[in-house]
């Protein structure tokens, strides 16, 4: 790779039917990958687009009754909508029925023609048309394709490329770059194709079979084999043979992003390809597995799909971005359920991070007048919180170029996991009520500036609300798409600056929108108790506590209330007075064990019912550690005496 370049593609989608998660997934990692590459200041161009030729789109036009051009062009549209939603920002889009592709692709086969690269000849094997490709006997299972499709016997006259006199070529190139294939496993996985005798690759299609794609430029009987016409758009798209500047300035790619499903065709097809044209390989290609829904790949012959637009309009751009970068373990298959996706978000969005930023806001707007506090000295805590968010911008550049992104984000996560427990453990609710101006300015700075840097290194994967976030925090808009190096130090927040307005970034998602028929049961979710101040701590002055009248009783009786697990009935005395009270002890003590006991009541309270029982006055009781005792005296007073 050009060190000082990002060059990212996507395979280009067909057009055959409308996009779907996988396809979603795939230019959402491109689009990830674009974002962070211009983060690190770095020229980036991001390419993605659709493949209009072939059988497969011819079909699905006879299917619709329109022409196959009419078929692309409806549903280009659909790609088009879905990214645009997505929030997917690339650099170009490409359709390969545009002049700007068409032209090229001719250029190429003519040159090749002409250097005898490409041969007339004669073909005979069986072609899968739902693959669009041909296998030979050998390779057939149980009469159908190596994936189970159905194949047909074809002999006909067609055009062929000499792929075959690059086998040894290519191993040996494969073996000398490592780079080349990512991951390691798919790098085997092409090597032991390779073990077999490479043929020539049928190139051609008579227009008697398929009529749809791109002319032969020396034989207009046939035209060009979608996989031969649809790889040459990387090139196409930047320039090649047309703008060499261009060209020169992107190629050879950093990526070619794709799905495990087309290893084949791009790391065997196209590098042989590249090579007869006299041009560099691309740096890495890299297969990434599949989404799966109940053990199968997500796909329309399959019919399990899932419209990304349907889940998107459900739970927001960023809720599914996040999902999907996060779930999937770059190399490996992964499932989607909605279950899953509402419990990833719940824990990681709703909980831990958008827990964080409301407390951590809320707290300086109630305490801080609103606006960035300055920190006093750092301690311990201070210093482990920041390591440990650090940690993660060093952490996400490190898998970033190994392509672990999953687990970048998860560094993301932990960081926003830490800060959340140095809230908890510096308490600086307490800190606020005692006074403590400078201490609580240096937990909620601490706690702010980790979140400056957590919703910096999110920002590619949700970019929606990060970018809500960062305006909370006071970033003008020309800080709000940061510069990697702005996350790499600890400090960067300005005290004194102004924060924004405070919403609720990520709202629990209590249970599906949408019920479907087979959808998984949200799994209930542990709700956190994440407090910004004691519970209920109102401050109160002494006169309204001396409003509150205290009491020693003694109880003389107490029973179980019929029909109510939880409740005691007891006659009390206070000295001058007997009365009633019921409380909802009884799972705690049993009646007997009071009989005699002096305990504190509140007595001037109003009277109120309980299961139809009065119950004048209240007992006070502690809980904690999953227990319930009663207040008592350490020694005996008599009853009536009063507490204060
Ligand atoms: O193959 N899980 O186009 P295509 C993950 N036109 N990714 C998936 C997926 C799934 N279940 N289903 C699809 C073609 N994808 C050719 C490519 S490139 C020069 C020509 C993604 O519409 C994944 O990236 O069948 C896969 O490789 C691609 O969509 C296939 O899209
Ligand atoms: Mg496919």
């Amino acid at each position: 790779m050009k060190a000082n370049h990002f060059y990212v593609t996507t395979p280009i989608y067909y057009v055959n039917d409308v996009p779907h998660i996988g396809h979603a997934y795939t230019t959402m990692l491109a689009d990830v990958l674009a974002r962070y590459h211009r983060l690190l200041d770095m020229p980036t161009f991001f390419l993605t687009g659709t493949d209009e030729h072939g059988q497969k789109v011819h079909n699905a036009a006879s299917e619709a009754g329109i022409t196959a051009q009419e078929q692309a062009d409806r549903t280009v549209v659909r790609f088009l909508e879905a990214w645009k939603k997505l929030g997917i920002a690339y650099d170009d889009f490409i359709r390969t029925t545009e002049k700007r592709h068409t032209a090229v692709v001719q250029d190429i086969l003519k040159d090749l023609y002409d250097r005898d690269e490409i041969y007339r000849g004669e073909y005979e094997g069986w072609y899968c048309v739902s693959e669009e490709r041909f296998y030979t006997e050998k390779e057939l299972v149980d009469g159908k394709s190596p994936e189970g499709k159905p194949v047909e016997r074809i002999v006909e006259v067609n055009y062929f490329f000499r792929m075959g006199n690059y086998q040894e070529w290519l191993i040996d190139y494969i073996d000398k770059h490592p780079e080349f294939i990512q991951p390691d496993f798919r790098r085997n996985e092409t090597l032991g194709f390779l073990k077999k005798p490479l043929g020539d690759l049928c190139i051609s299609r008579p227009k008697t079979r398929l009529p749809w794609g791109i002319d032969l430029p020396w034989d207009s009987d046939y035209v060009c084999y979608v996989w031969f016409d649809a790889l040459v758009n990387y090139i196409s798209a930047v320039g090649y043979l047309r703008d060499d500047d261009q060209f020169n300035r992107w190629w050879p790619a950093s990526y070619h992003l794709i799905g495990k499903d087309i290893l084949t065709t791009h790391t065997v097809y196209w590098p042989t390809m590249l090579k007869a044209m006299g041009i560099a390989l691309p740096q890495t290609i890299f297969a990434h597995g599949w989404w799966l829904v109940g053990g199968e790949k997500m796909s329309k012959s399959v019919g399990n799909v899932t419209d990304p637009m349907e889940i998107m309009d459900l739970y927001g751009i960023d809720a599914l971005r996040y999902y999907l970068m996060a779930e999937m373990t770059l190399g490996q298959d992964a499932t989607f359920t909605e279950g899953k996706f509402i419990k990833r978000y719940n824990s990681d969005l709703a909980n831990d991070l958008g827990n964080l930023v409301s407390r951590v806001l809320k707290m300086i707007a109630r305490n801080a007048g609103g606006a960035i506090p300055r920190p006093g000295e750092a301690g311990d805590a201070e210093n482990e919180l920041r390591a440990q968010t650090l940690g993660a911008v060093e952490a996400m550049e490190e898998h970033l170029r190994g392509m672990s992104l999953d687990r970048g984000i998860g560094r993301a996560i932990d960081a926003v996991r830490a800060a959340n427990r140095y809230f908890d453990q510096m308490q600086p609710w307490k800190l606020a009520r005692e006074g403590d101006t400078e201490r609580l300015g240096t937990v909620l700075y601490n706690s702010a500036e980790c979140l400056r840097i957590v919703s910096g290194l999110l920002y590619p994967v949700i970019p929606t609300k990060m970018t809500e976030l960062r305006r909370s925090l006071g970033l003008r808009d020309d800080e709000i798409e940061p510069h990697l190096a702005s996350l790499r130090e600890w400090g960067g927040l300005e005290p004194g600056r102004v924060l924004g307005s405070v919403q609720a970034l990520f709202p629990r998602i209590e249970k599906p929108k949408e019920a479907k028929p087979g959808a998984a049961a949200v799994p209930k979710p542990k709700e956190k108790k994440m407090p910004t101040e004691e519970p209920e701590a109102e401050i109160i002055d002494i006169d309204t506590f001396a409003k509150v009248q205290l009491k020693i009783a003694k109880i003389l009786r107490a029973e179980r209330v019929p029909k109510a697990d939880r409740l005691l009935r007891m006659d009390i005395t206070l000295g001058d007075e007997e009365r009633q009270i019921v409380a909802g002890i009884a799972e705690h003590y049993a009646p007997e064990d009071l009989v005699g006991k002096s305990i504190v009541v509140v007595a001037n309270l109003k009277k109120a019912k309980l299961r139809g029982l009065e119950s004048h006055g209240m007992l006070l009781a502690a809980s904690g550690a999953g227990k319930v005792r009663l207040l008592t005296l350490d020694e005996e007073l008599p009853p009536g005496s009063s507490v204060s």
